[in-house]
């Protein structure tokens, strides 16, 4: 008995560094998610300031800002095919800054302060109820509540339909 009681404590004991370790691990993902959108749990996506450039766009006065739609190989091989609907693994990204007068040349418009990070994923059958897409709008790289996340697919949906509810064309 002595003997028996023995081997399950050290047993126990052993097991202790991998509860401990199992307990640790679950921590960083946890702190990943919230760094995820609401709804969607849409992330930024590593190395997208790489990306190649779908095309430049500005947006008018209050937001005043200059845009670049960027995407992954997967988005820039769909356009450059012409392919619609763009296929899973599609992911683009609307880089956002404030405008700025060139401090240099008066007439050129430069970006000034970062604002948003938005994103779209493509993943159809995750994303079934939403045309294919998950979406995720972030400020200082953490993801706006979740009301705004609830007007991303609306507005694409009556605007972009035609065009697998994407604006952004391939500038050439
Ligand atoms: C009121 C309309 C409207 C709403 C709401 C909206 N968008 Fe868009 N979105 C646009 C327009 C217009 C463009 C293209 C022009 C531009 O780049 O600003 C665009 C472009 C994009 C793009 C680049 C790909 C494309 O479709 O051209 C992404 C990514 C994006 N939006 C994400 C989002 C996310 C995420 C949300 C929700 C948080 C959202 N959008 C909400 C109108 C909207």
């Amino acid at each position: 008995m002595i003997v028996l009681a023995a081997i399950l404590l050290i047993v126990l004991l052993a097991s202790v560094p991998y509860l401990v370790a199992i307990a640790f691990a679950q921590a960083p993902a946890g702190d990943a998610s919230a760094d995820a959108s609401p709804i969607f749990g849409v992330t930024i996506p590593t190395g997208y300031k790489q990306w190649e450039l779908i095309a430049p766009a500005e947006e008018a006065a209050p937001l005043n800002e200059l845009r670049a739609v960027v995407g992954n190989q997967t988005a820039v091989d769909a356009y450059q095919a012409g392919k619609l609907p763009f296929p899973d693994g599609t992911i683009l990204v609307k880089r956002a800054w404030e405008k700025k007068q060139s401090p240099e040349f008066a007439s050129a418009t430069i970006p000034g302060a970062a604002t948003t990070v938005q994103v779209m994923v493509k993943d159809s059958r995750k994303y079934a109820a939403t045309g294919g897409w998950g979406f995720g709008r972030f400020i200082n790289g953490k993801p706006v509540d979740e009301a705004q996340h609830r007007t991303c697919f609306a507005c694409h949906e009556a605007r972009a339909k035609s065009y697998d509810y994407v604006f952004t064309r391939l500038a050439l």
